[in-house]
C-alpha cells in the first residue's frame, strides 16, 4: 500500500436527510425504466458485468492511477511509465472507467481525474481508495468465492475461505486488517459530519466509540464539541494503530486509548456511547451482550446505535447490499428494520428514544428502558 499522507477528516457534501427518500425513489424508479427498456437477457449480463466494472475500479485505485494524474494530465503512455503498467491495457482500463464516471480524456488525448476519480487519491482527506481496495479487492474476494457455503448454511463463508472467524482472520493478518480499519475510517466520511451536524451534543461530557476502530468517527465527534474527552475502545492491535487519524484530526489529548473485548467489559463512566457498524455485525444474542455490557458500565447513558436501517420497499437499496455482504463475512451479521431493532434492543433494557434519518444511515438513539 501506497504510504497516505494523514489529512483532518473531511467533511464530504451529502445533501439533507429529508431529500434522501425522494430522491432514492426517483433514482429506483428511472432504474426500473432502464432495466425494463431491454431484453431480460441483456439486463441479466449488464448485472454480471458489475463485477467487472468494481474490479475495474479497484485496478485503477490499487495502482494510484487517480495519484499520477493529480499532477497534472497524462496521456495513455505517460501514465502506464509512470505506474508501470502496460499503456494498451491502462488505456482500454481508463476506457471503461470513463464510462462510469471516473477520469476523462480531454481532445489532445490525455487523460484526467473527475470528481469520482479524485476520491481515489491516498493524500485526500475525502479519500475512498482503501474502501475501494477493502471491497474490490483479493482477499475480500476470496471470501466471496465461498459465498455459496453462506447461502446453503447461512454461515460465515470466511470459515470455508480461510478457516477463521471473520475478525479473527483479520486480527492474525496486519495489511488486510490495516487496510480494513482504513476503509472503515473513510466509510465514516458518509456518517460523521450529517451525524455531528444532525445530534445534540451538549452536555455530552465523556462520550466512548465502542468498537470504533482507529477513531475516525470519534475525531470528528470530538473536534466538533471541543469541550467533551473521548474514549476509544477497540480490539487491543486496533486501538495501537488510531494515533495518527486522532492526531490528523487535532484531538488526540482528549482521548483515551482502551482494548478489550465488547463481550467482556466496555469502559464505565460515560453518559453517551456510539455503536456504528458494530450491531450489524452480530447476531441477536450477541448484540444483546454488548449492549448489556455497555448498561452495565454506564445504566444511564444514552446510547446511538449508527447502522443501516432496512427499508420496506422492494427497490434498491444499500442496506440490501451491506445486509448479504454480513452474512458472507461474519454469518452472524445483518441489516435490521426498525421494528427488528426495538424488539432486540429491549432484550438489553433499552428503548429506542428516536430515529433520526442520516443521508447515508441511520441513528437511533437509546435510553434505558
Ligand atoms: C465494522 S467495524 C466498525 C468500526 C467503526 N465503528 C466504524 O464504523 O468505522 C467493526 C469493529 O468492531 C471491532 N471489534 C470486533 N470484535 C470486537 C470485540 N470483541 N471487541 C471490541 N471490538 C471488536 C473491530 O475491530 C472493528 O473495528
Amino acid at each position: 500500500m501506497r504510504d497516505r499522507e494523514r489529512a483532518a477528516p473531511a467533511s464530504p457534501r451529502l445533501p439533507p436527510a429529508w431529500a434522501v427518500p425522494p430522491v432514492l425513489a426517483v433514482r429506483n424508479a428511472l432504474g426500473r425504466l432502464h432495466r425494463n427498456a431491454m431484453p431480460p437477457i441483456v439486463a441479466v449480463f449488464e448485472t454480471t458485468f458489475g463485477f467487472v466494472e468494481a474490479k475495474a475500479l479497484y485496478l485503477a485505485a490499487e495502482l494510484s492511477f487517480a495519484d499520477f494524474l493529480a499532477e497534472g494530465p497524462l496521456d495513455a503512455d505517460a501514465l502506464s511509465r509512470a505506474a508501470e503498467t502496460d499503456a494498451d491495457a491502462t488505456a482500454r482500463l481508463l476506457r471503461l472507467l470513463q464510462g462510469l464516471g471516473y477520469f476523462t480524456q480531454g481532445r489532445d488525448g490525455r487523460w484526467k481525474n473527475t470528481p469520482m476519480s479524485e476520491l481515489l487519491r491516498a493524500d485526500r482527506a475525502d479519500s475512498v481508495r482503501e474502501w475501494v481496495r477493502f471491497l474490490c479487492g483479493p482477499w475480500h474476494g476470496e471470501i466471496w468465492n465461498h459465498a455459496v457455503h453462506a447461502i446453503r448454511t447461512g454461515r460465515s463463508a470466511s470459515v470455508e475461505a480461510f478457516g477463521a472467524e471473520y475478525f479473527d482472520w483479520l486480527s492474525a493478518n496486519t495489511d488486510a486488517q490495516t487496510t480494513f480499519d482504513a476503509a472503515m475510517e473513510q466509510s465514516s466520511q458518509l456518517s460523521g459530519p450529517s451525524l455531528v451536524a444532525g445530534y445534540d451534543f451538549s452536555g455530552v461530557r465523556r462520550v466512548c466509540d465502542v468498537g470504533g476502530g482507529t477513531g475516525g468517527l470519534l475525531a470528528t465527534v470530538l473536534a466538533a464539541n471541543p469541550s467533551a474527552i473521548g474514549v476509544l475502545f477497540d480490539l487491543v492491535e486496533v486501538i495501537g494503530r488510531a494515533a495518527p487519524v486522532l492526531l490528523a484530526a487535532g484531538v488526540q489529548n482528549r482521548v483515551e486509548l482502551v482494548g478489550g473485548s465488547f463481550f467482556d467489559a466496555v469502559p464505565a463512566g460515560c453518559d453517551l456511547y456510539l455503536l456504528k457498524a458494530i450491531m450489524h455485525d452480530w447476531a441477536d444474542p450477541e448484540c444483546v451482550t454488548i449492549l448489556s455490557r455497555i448498561r452495565a458500565a454506564s445504566s444511564s447513558a444514552r446510547v446511538l446505535v449508527v447502522d443501516q436501517l432496512m427499508p420496506a420497499h422492494r427497490g434498491p437499496h444499500p442496506a440490501k447490499d451491506s445486509d448479504l455482504m454480513m452474512l458472507v463475512l461474519s454469518g452472524s451479521g445483518r441489516e435490521r428494520t426498525e421494528a427488528e431493532f426495538a424488539a432486540l434492543v429491549a432484550r438489553a433494557g433499552y428503548r429506542v428514544n428516536r430515529v433520526m434519518g442520516m443521508p447515508a444511515t441511520a441513528v437511533l438513539e437509546l435510553v434505558a428502558g
